[in-house]
């Protein structure tokens, strides 16, 4: 990867919606929790990779505000492997220069899990390459609320909300990506998509590893991005 340095040309902000994991564990007859755990080890692999293939940024999909539909085993055990992942991985964030950043409400999530956020974002403020995690997160909330701030600051101008959106001091959204097959946006990064280019790949996300998406930022480098023009 490092020995291509033009293989990500011009995709700084890359997002990616992580789905597959319960499939993943369906296949081998084991719970979704597996499938859950086996998902944070392709972010961890994925997150180490992230100096050499150059982004500024990557955004990751972790629950959406939509989540809290499934059962509560199952949101106990993605808020409990969220608190695994921050405690066990936060060193290496800060040895590396991953900066973090969290998108949606997730304020409101359990106040221990608030609090090892709010730790987390200190300890990695200093970090060049950012990894966005979207948590409690849902586009619409997200446009609903910038509106909201963008009213009470001025006039409502798609720059006044694009301003206050959850990622205003983030790039510009470059490549969205959703793994499993499924293809659609389930309320991620709405407002942030409008020129995005998109991939959606079969790869269920416990098996996606670095260089999946390294072969999505080739691809993404053949694209001619118009953005309604010629
Ligand atoms: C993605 O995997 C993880 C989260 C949404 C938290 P899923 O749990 O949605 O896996 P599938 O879609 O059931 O296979
Ligand atoms: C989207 O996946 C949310 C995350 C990846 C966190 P879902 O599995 O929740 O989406 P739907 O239900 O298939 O639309
Ligand atoms: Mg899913």
């Amino acid at each position: 990867m490092g020995d291509s340095p033009d293989r990500s040309a011009g995709a700084r902000h890359v997002a990616i919606i992580m789905d597959g994991n319960g499939r993943w564990a369906k296949k081998r007859a084991l719970p979704r929790s597996i499938g859950h755990q086996r998902g944070v080890e392709a972010v961890r692999r994925l997150v180490r990779a992230l100096e050499p293939m150059g982004l500024d940024c990557l955004t990751l999909y972790a629950f959406s505000s939509e989540n809290w539909k499934r059962s509560e085993d199952e949101v106990d055990d993605l808020m409990n492997l969220m608190r695994k992942f921050i405690k066990s991985d936060l060193p290496e964030f800060v040895a590396n220069g991953v900066k973090l950043k969290i998108i949606g409400d997730w304020q409101s999530l359990a106040p221990d899990i608030v609090a090892m956020l709010e730790d987390a974002l200190a300890q990695t403020a200093n970090g060049t390459q950012t990894l966005a995690v979207a948590l409690n997160y849902g586009a619409q909330n997200e446009i609903a609320r910038a509106a909201v701030k963008a009213a009470e600051t001025g006039a409502i101008t798609t720059e006044s909300i694009t301003a206050q959106l959850d990622t205003s001091d983030l790039p510009p959204l470059d490549l969205l990506i959703r793994t499993s097959g499924e293809i659609r946006l389930s309320n991620f990064l709405l407002w942030q998509a409008a020129y995005a280019e998109m991939l959606f790949v079969d790869t269920l996300w416990p098996d996606f590893k670095p260089e999946h998406l390294s072969q999505a930022l080739n691809d993404f480098a053949q694209r001619e991005r118009r953005y309604g023009g010629r």
